[in-house]
Protein backbone atom coordinates (compact mmCIF):
# COMPACT_ATOMS: atom_id res chain seq x y z
CA UNK A 1 0.00 0.00 0.00
CA UNK A 2 1.92 3.38 -0.91
CA UNK A 3 1.26 6.16 1.78
CA UNK A 4 -0.85 9.61 1.46
CA UNK A 5 2.05 11.30 2.50
CA UNK A 6 2.31 14.60 0.45
CA UNK A 7 5.87 13.36 -1.66
CA UNK A 8 3.42 10.07 -2.92
CA UNK A 9 0.55 12.58 -4.58
CA UNK A 10 3.58 15.51 -5.64
CA UNK A 11 5.16 12.21 -7.28
CA UNK A 12 2.53 11.30 -9.13
CA UNK A 13 1.28 14.80 -10.43
CA UNK A 14 4.36 15.14 -11.57
CA UNK A 15 4.76 12.37 -13.47
CA UNK A 16 1.17 12.46 -15.27
CA UNK A 17 2.08 16.37 -15.88
CA UNK A 18 5.12 15.24 -17.54
CA UNK A 19 3.21 12.01 -19.37
CA UNK A 20 0.32 14.22 -20.87
CA UNK A 21 2.47 17.14 -21.77
CA UNK A 22 5.30 14.94 -23.92
CA UNK A 23 2.44 12.63 -25.66
CA UNK A 24 0.45 15.89 -26.26
CA UNK A 25 -2.48 14.84 -24.10
CA UNK A 26 -2.41 17.96 -22.32
CA UNK A 27 -6.27 18.80 -23.01
CA UNK A 28 -6.97 15.45 -20.80
CA UNK A 29 -4.57 16.30 -17.60
CA UNK A 30 -6.74 18.37 -15.28
CA UNK A 31 -9.63 15.91 -15.07
CA UNK A 32 -7.38 13.19 -15.10
CA UNK A 33 -5.15 14.63 -12.36
CA UNK A 34 -8.83 15.23 -9.88
CA UNK A 35 -9.44 11.59 -10.69
CA UNK A 36 -6.37 10.63 -9.30
CA UNK A 37 -6.14 12.81 -6.44
CA UNK A 38 -9.77 12.03 -5.14
CA UNK A 39 -8.64 8.05 -5.90
CA UNK A 40 -5.80 8.65 -3.70
CA UNK A 41 -8.02 10.55 -0.81
CA UNK A 42 -10.61 8.13 -0.78
CA UNK A 43 -8.22 4.53 -0.84
CA UNK A 44 -4.51 5.14 -0.22
CA UNK A 45 -3.27 4.77 -3.48
CA UNK A 46 -4.32 4.97 -7.59
CA UNK A 47 -3.66 2.63 -10.71
CA UNK A 48 -1.85 3.88 -13.55
CA UNK A 49 -4.05 3.82 -16.99
CA UNK A 50 -2.36 1.84 -19.47
CA UNK A 51 -0.73 4.33 -22.05
CA UNK A 52 0.96 6.05 -18.57
CA UNK A 53 2.19 2.72 -17.48
CA UNK A 54 4.01 2.12 -20.94
CA UNK A 55 5.28 5.45 -21.16
CA UNK A 56 6.80 5.30 -17.51
CA UNK A 57 8.91 1.95 -18.28
CA UNK A 58 10.47 4.18 -21.20
CA UNK A 59 10.92 7.50 -19.24
CA UNK A 60 12.62 5.09 -16.26
CA UNK A 61 14.98 4.04 -18.57
CA UNK A 62 15.67 7.28 -20.90
CA UNK A 63 16.47 8.13 -16.97
CA UNK A 64 18.41 5.40 -15.74
CA UNK A 65 21.90 6.86 -15.31
CA UNK A 66 23.75 3.52 -15.56
CA UNK A 67 22.68 2.85 -19.12
CA UNK A 68 24.98 3.77 -22.30
CA UNK A 69 21.66 2.41 -24.50
CA UNK A 70 19.61 5.32 -23.85
CA UNK A 71 19.02 6.03 -27.39
CA UNK A 72 16.35 3.29 -28.28
CA UNK A 73 14.36 4.00 -25.13
CA UNK A 74 10.99 4.50 -27.18
CA UNK A 75 11.68 0.79 -27.93
CA UNK A 76 10.37 -1.07 -26.20
CA UNK A 77 7.93 -4.42 -26.05
CA UNK A 78 5.49 -3.68 -22.65
CA UNK A 79 4.05 -6.39 -20.97
CA UNK A 80 1.28 -5.46 -18.90
CA UNK A 81 0.70 -8.50 -16.76
CA UNK A 82 -1.11 -6.83 -13.62
CA UNK A 83 -4.28 -8.69 -14.22
CA UNK A 84 -1.86 -11.98 -12.71
CA UNK A 85 -2.41 -12.97 -9.55
CA UNK A 86 -1.33 -17.18 -9.25
CA UNK A 87 1.88 -18.62 -9.56
CA UNK A 88 2.05 -20.48 -12.25
CA UNK A 89 0.40 -17.82 -14.86
CA UNK A 90 3.88 -15.83 -13.49
CA UNK A 91 5.84 -18.22 -14.38
CA UNK A 92 4.39 -18.34 -17.94
CA UNK A 93 4.75 -14.79 -18.38
CA UNK A 94 8.13 -14.89 -17.08
CA UNK A 95 9.26 -18.07 -19.74
CA UNK A 96 7.01 -16.14 -22.25
CA UNK A 97 9.04 -13.22 -21.65
CA UNK A 98 12.34 -15.16 -22.25
CA UNK A 99 10.97 -16.59 -25.66
CA UNK A 100 9.81 -13.60 -26.71
CA UNK A 101 12.43 -11.10 -26.16
CA UNK A 102 15.51 -13.67 -26.93
CA UNK A 103 13.04 -13.68 -30.53
CA UNK A 104 15.66 -16.40 -31.84
CA UNK A 105 18.89 -14.13 -31.59
CA UNK A 106 16.83 -10.75 -32.96
CA UNK A 107 16.43 -9.65 -29.31
CA UNK A 108 13.89 -7.23 -28.59
CA UNK A 109 13.62 -5.11 -25.23
CA UNK A 110 11.28 -6.08 -23.54
CA UNK A 111 9.68 -5.14 -20.03
CA UNK A 112 7.08 -7.64 -17.84
CA UNK A 113 5.13 -5.74 -15.33
CA UNK A 114 3.15 -7.41 -12.61
CA UNK A 115 0.69 -6.30 -9.78
CA UNK A 116 2.12 -3.91 -7.64
CA UNK A 117 -0.63 -3.85 -5.23
CA UNK A 118 0.06 -8.04 -4.18
CA UNK A 119 3.75 -8.54 -3.25
CA UNK A 120 5.43 -10.45 -5.66
CA UNK A 121 9.05 -11.56 -5.79
CA UNK A 122 11.14 -12.37 -8.34
CA UNK A 123 13.87 -14.12 -6.23
CA UNK A 124 15.83 -14.14 -9.67
CA UNK A 125 18.82 -11.42 -9.81
CA UNK A 126 18.39 -12.47 -13.90
CA UNK A 127 16.19 -14.34 -15.39
CA UNK A 128 18.81 -15.81 -17.22
CA UNK A 129 22.22 -16.92 -14.63
CA UNK A 130 24.77 -19.22 -14.31
CA UNK A 131 24.65 -21.31 -11.09
CA UNK A 132 28.00 -21.13 -8.68
CA UNK A 133 28.79 -23.50 -6.99
CA UNK A 134 31.06 -23.44 -3.22
CA UNK A 135 33.68 -26.13 -3.00
CA UNK A 136 34.71 -27.10 0.54
CA UNK A 137 37.75 -26.44 0.00
CA UNK A 138 36.39 -22.20 -0.95
CA UNK A 139 37.12 -22.88 -4.62
CA UNK A 140 34.30 -22.15 -6.75
CA UNK A 141 32.38 -23.60 -10.08
CA UNK A 142 30.12 -21.48 -11.71
CA UNK A 143 29.13 -18.01 -11.63
CA UNK A 144 30.50 -16.81 -8.32
CA UNK A 145 28.32 -13.60 -8.65
CA UNK A 146 25.64 -16.38 -8.18
CA UNK A 147 26.76 -18.35 -5.11
CA UNK A 148 23.78 -17.43 -3.07
CA UNK A 149 20.92 -17.58 -5.05
CA UNK A 150 22.29 -20.57 -6.01
CA UNK A 151 22.38 -21.80 -2.53
CA UNK A 152 18.60 -20.57 -1.59
CA UNK A 153 17.63 -22.60 -5.01
CA UNK A 154 19.32 -26.21 -3.81
CA UNK A 155 17.60 -25.28 0.00
CA UNK A 156 14.61 -25.05 -1.97
CA UNK A 157 15.02 -28.77 -3.77
CA UNK A 158 16.75 -27.62 -6.47
CA UNK A 159 19.45 -30.41 -7.58
CA UNK A 160 22.67 -28.72 -8.02
CA UNK A 161 24.32 -29.94 -11.37
CA UNK A 162 28.05 -28.68 -10.63
CA UNK A 163 28.75 -27.65 -14.00
CA UNK A 164 30.29 -24.37 -15.33
CA UNK A 165 27.25 -22.93 -16.86
CA UNK A 166 24.33 -24.36 -15.56
CA UNK A 167 20.82 -22.24 -15.87
CA UNK A 168 19.42 -21.32 -12.63
CA UNK A 169 15.80 -22.35 -11.93
CA UNK A 170 12.99 -19.23 -11.73
CA UNK A 171 12.21 -18.84 -8.47
CA UNK A 172 8.75 -17.17 -7.18
CA UNK A 173 7.26 -15.70 -4.11
CA UNK A 174 3.91 -14.21 -3.72
CA UNK A 175 3.64 -12.24 -0.26
CA UNK A 176 5.89 -14.28 2.51
CA UNK A 177 4.73 -17.63 1.24
CA UNK A 178 7.20 -20.15 0.25
CA UNK A 179 8.77 -19.93 -2.55
CA UNK A 180 8.46 -21.83 -5.56
CA UNK A 181 10.99 -22.40 -8.19
CA UNK A 182 10.61 -23.87 -11.91
CA UNK A 183 13.40 -25.11 -14.58
CA UNK A 184 13.76 -22.90 -17.77
CA UNK A 185 12.73 -25.16 -20.75
CA UNK A 186 16.09 -25.71 -22.78
CA UNK A 187 14.36 -24.60 -25.75
CA UNK A 188 13.92 -20.91 -25.13
CA UNK A 189 17.27 -20.63 -23.95
CA UNK A 190 19.79 -19.53 -26.41
CA UNK A 191 23.72 -20.19 -25.06
CA UNK A 192 26.52 -18.26 -27.19
CA UNK A 193 29.58 -21.31 -27.85
CA UNK A 194 32.69 -18.86 -27.82
CA UNK A 195 34.97 -19.37 -30.41
CA UNK A 196 37.80 -17.28 -31.47
CA UNK A 197 38.12 -15.89 -35.08
CA UNK A 198 41.79 -16.92 -35.52
CA UNK A 199 43.00 -18.85 -32.43
CA UNK A 200 41.12 -22.68 -32.76
CA UNK A 201 42.32 -23.76 -29.23
CA UNK A 202 40.08 -20.77 -27.91
CA UNK A 203 37.40 -23.36 -28.29
CA UNK A 204 39.08 -25.70 -25.80
CA UNK A 205 38.24 -23.30 -22.84
CA UNK A 206 34.34 -24.00 -23.19
CA UNK A 207 33.40 -20.87 -22.41
CA UNK A 208 29.66 -19.96 -23.51
CA UNK A 209 27.22 -16.84 -22.12
CA UNK A 210 23.50 -16.57 -22.45
CA UNK A 211 21.93 -14.89 -25.36
CA UNK A 212 19.17 -12.27 -23.46
CA UNK A 213 20.86 -10.32 -19.70
CA UNK A 214 17.17 -9.97 -18.05
CA UNK A 215 17.03 -7.72 -15.13
CA UNK A 216 14.58 -8.73 -12.72
CA UNK A 217 16.58 -7.69 -9.13
CA UNK A 218 15.20 -3.74 -10.01
CA UNK A 219 12.24 -2.39 -9.19
CA UNK A 220 10.62 0.16 -11.29
CA UNK A 221 8.90 3.29 -10.19
CA UNK A 222 6.81 5.78 -12.20
CA UNK A 223 4.36 8.11 -10.75
CA UNK A 224 5.19 6.90 -7.07
CA UNK A 225 4.02 3.34 -7.40
CA UNK A 226 6.40 0.89 -7.19
CA UNK A 227 6.58 -2.36 -9.60
CA UNK A 228 8.99 -4.79 -7.55
CA UNK A 229 8.27 -7.35 -10.22
CA UNK A 230 9.29 -5.60 -13.80
CA UNK A 231 11.72 -7.83 -15.30
CA UNK A 232 13.30 -5.84 -18.30
CA UNK A 233 15.96 -6.73 -20.94
CA UNK A 234 18.00 -4.93 -23.42
CA UNK A 235 20.49 -6.64 -25.79
CA UNK A 236 24.31 -6.72 -24.29
CA UNK A 237 27.22 -4.91 -24.93
CA UNK A 238 30.53 -7.14 -25.95
CA UNK A 239 32.18 -5.52 -22.88
CA UNK A 240 29.51 -6.58 -20.00
CA UNK A 241 30.26 -10.27 -20.96
CA UNK A 242 34.30 -9.99 -22.12
CA UNK A 243 35.77 -7.46 -19.97
CA UNK A 244 33.88 -8.53 -16.47
CA UNK A 245 31.56 -11.49 -16.89
CA UNK A 246 34.26 -13.35 -18.18
CA UNK A 247 37.11 -11.60 -17.09
CA UNK A 248 36.84 -10.15 -13.22
CA UNK A 249 38.66 -12.20 -10.81
CA UNK A 250 36.02 -12.50 -8.76
CA UNK A 251 33.65 -13.86 -11.64
CA UNK A 252 35.29 -16.04 -14.55
CA UNK A 253 38.54 -15.26 -13.99
CA UNK A 254 39.37 -16.24 -17.61
CA UNK A 255 42.38 -13.77 -18.11
CA UNK A 256 45.32 -15.88 -17.23
CA UNK A 257 43.81 -18.83 -19.15
CA UNK A 258 43.46 -16.76 -22.43
CA UNK A 259 47.06 -15.31 -22.01
CA UNK A 260 48.65 -18.84 -21.84
CA UNK A 261 46.44 -19.74 -25.15
CA UNK A 262 48.39 -16.69 -26.40
CA UNK A 263 51.48 -17.87 -25.07
CA UNK A 264 52.00 -14.47 -23.59
CA UNK A 265 54.52 -13.58 -20.67
CA UNK A 266 52.72 -13.45 -17.36
CA UNK A 267 55.12 -12.86 -15.26
CA UNK A 268 56.12 -9.10 -16.44
CA UNK A 269 53.82 -6.82 -15.95
CA UNK A 270 54.81 -4.87 -19.10
CA UNK A 271 54.10 -7.31 -21.46
CA UNK A 272 50.58 -6.16 -20.49
CA UNK A 273 49.43 -9.53 -20.64
CA UNK A 274 46.05 -8.97 -19.04
CA UNK A 275 45.50 -6.13 -21.83
CA UNK A 276 46.08 -8.18 -24.90
CA UNK A 277 43.85 -10.97 -23.48
CA UNK A 278 40.74 -8.68 -22.44
CA UNK A 279 41.23 -7.56 -26.07
CA UNK A 280 41.28 -10.87 -27.48
CA UNK A 281 38.28 -11.85 -25.14
CA UNK A 282 36.03 -9.46 -26.19
CA UNK A 283 37.27 -10.34 -29.89
CA UNK A 284 35.63 -13.69 -29.14
CA UNK A 285 32.90 -12.41 -27.45
CA UNK A 286 31.88 -10.20 -30.27
CA UNK A 287 32.63 -12.75 -33.05
CA UNK A 288 30.90 -15.08 -31.83
CA UNK A 289 27.62 -13.74 -30.69
CA UNK A 290 27.61 -12.97 -34.68
CA UNK A 291 28.05 -16.15 -35.64
CA UNK A 292 25.60 -17.79 -33.30
CA UNK A 293 22.71 -14.60 -34.72
CA UNK A 294 22.51 -12.77 -31.37
CA UNK A 295 22.56 -9.40 -31.31
CA UNK A 296 25.22 -7.55 -29.50
CA UNK A 297 27.03 -4.32 -29.47
CA UNK A 298 30.17 -3.37 -29.27
CA UNK A 299 31.57 -0.91 -27.30
CA UNK A 300 32.94 2.01 -29.58
CA UNK A 301 29.16 1.86 -31.51
CA UNK A 302 27.43 2.34 -28.26
CA UNK A 303 29.70 5.03 -27.22
CA UNK A 304 28.32 6.40 -30.67
CA UNK A 305 24.75 5.84 -29.53
CA UNK A 306 24.98 7.48 -26.66
CA UNK A 307 26.71 10.36 -27.98
CA UNK A 308 23.68 10.58 -30.13
CA UNK A 309 21.40 10.35 -27.24
CA UNK A 310 22.80 12.78 -25.31
CA UNK A 311 22.09 14.92 -28.58
CA UNK A 312 18.71 14.14 -28.66
CA UNK A 313 17.70 15.27 -25.64
CA UNK A 314 19.86 18.41 -25.55
CA UNK A 315 17.40 18.88 -29.08
CA UNK A 316 14.09 17.84 -26.99
CA UNK A 317 15.26 20.29 -24.20
CA UNK A 318 15.87 17.82 -21.54
CA UNK A 319 18.83 18.34 -19.46
CA UNK A 320 20.86 14.62 -19.37
CA UNK A 321 21.73 12.89 -16.68
CA UNK A 322 24.56 9.72 -16.68
CA UNK A 323 26.95 8.02 -14.34
CA UNK A 324 30.16 8.19 -15.82
CA UNK A 325 31.77 5.12 -14.33
CA UNK A 326 29.09 3.59 -15.65
CA UNK A 327 28.62 4.94 -19.04
CA UNK A 328 32.61 4.34 -20.27
CA UNK A 329 33.14 1.25 -21.06
CA UNK A 330 35.91 -0.95 -19.01
CA UNK A 331 38.48 -1.23 -21.69
CA UNK A 332 39.65 1.27 -24.05
CA UNK A 333 37.88 3.92 -22.33
CA UNK A 334 39.78 7.29 -23.79
CA UNK A 335 39.61 5.69 -27.61
CA UNK A 336 35.67 7.01 -26.89
CA UNK A 337 34.13 10.19 -27.22
CA UNK A 338 32.14 9.36 -23.38
CA UNK A 339 35.78 9.35 -21.97
CA UNK A 340 35.90 13.19 -23.11
CA UNK A 341 31.98 14.03 -21.76
CA UNK A 342 31.35 15.67 -18.78
CA UNK A 343 28.16 13.77 -17.07
CA UNK A 344 25.65 15.42 -14.44
CA UNK A 345 24.46 12.16 -11.80
CA UNK A 346 21.38 13.62 -10.69
CA UNK A 347 18.70 10.87 -9.88
CA UNK A 348 15.20 11.79 -11.95
CA UNK A 349 12.14 9.42 -11.58
CA UNK A 350 10.36 7.33 -13.19
CA UNK A 351 13.51 5.27 -12.79
CA UNK A 352 14.58 1.76 -12.17
CA UNK A 353 16.34 1.50 -8.49
CA UNK A 354 17.88 -1.52 -7.01
CA UNK A 355 15.72 -3.53 -4.13
CA UNK A 356 16.85 -5.64 -1.56
CA UNK A 357 17.58 -9.31 -1.91
CA UNK A 358 14.30 -10.63 -1.59
CA UNK A 359 15.68 -13.94 0.97
CA UNK A 360 16.62 -10.77 3.19
CA UNK A 361 13.13 -9.66 3.36
N1 LIG B 1 25.94 -6.44 -16.97
C1 LIG B 1 24.89 -7.40 -16.83
C2 LIG B 1 25.37 -8.75 -17.31
O1 LIG B 1 26.47 -8.88 -17.74
C3 LIG B 1 23.65 -7.01 -17.62
C4 LIG B 1 23.15 -5.60 -17.41
C5 LIG B 1 22.19 -5.11 -18.48
N2 LIG B 1 22.83 -5.09 -19.77
C6 LIG B 1 22.24 -4.77 -20.93
N3 LIG B 1 22.95 -4.82 -22.00
N4 LIG B 1 20.98 -4.39 -20.97
O2 LIG B 1 24.66 -9.73 -17.30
Amino acid sequence: MQMTDLPFIQNAEAYLRLCYSELKKEHLLDSRLQNVRSEINKTGTYDLLDFELDYGTKVAWRNSNKCIGRLFWRNMEVFDRRSINNIDSIFDSLLEHIDFATNDGNIKSTITIFNNRQKIHVWNPQLLSFAGYKNDDGTIIGDPKQVEFTEKCVQLGWIPKMGQFDILPLVIQIEDKKPHWREIPKDIIKLVPIHHPEIESFSELNLKWYSTPIISNMILEVGGLKFEASPFNGWYMGTEIGARNLADESRYDMLPKVAKLLELDVKDKNSLWKDRALVELNRAVLYSFKKAGVKIVDHHSASKQFMEFTRKEAKEGRDLTADWAWIVPPISGSTMEVFHTEMDNTVKTPNYFYREEPWSL
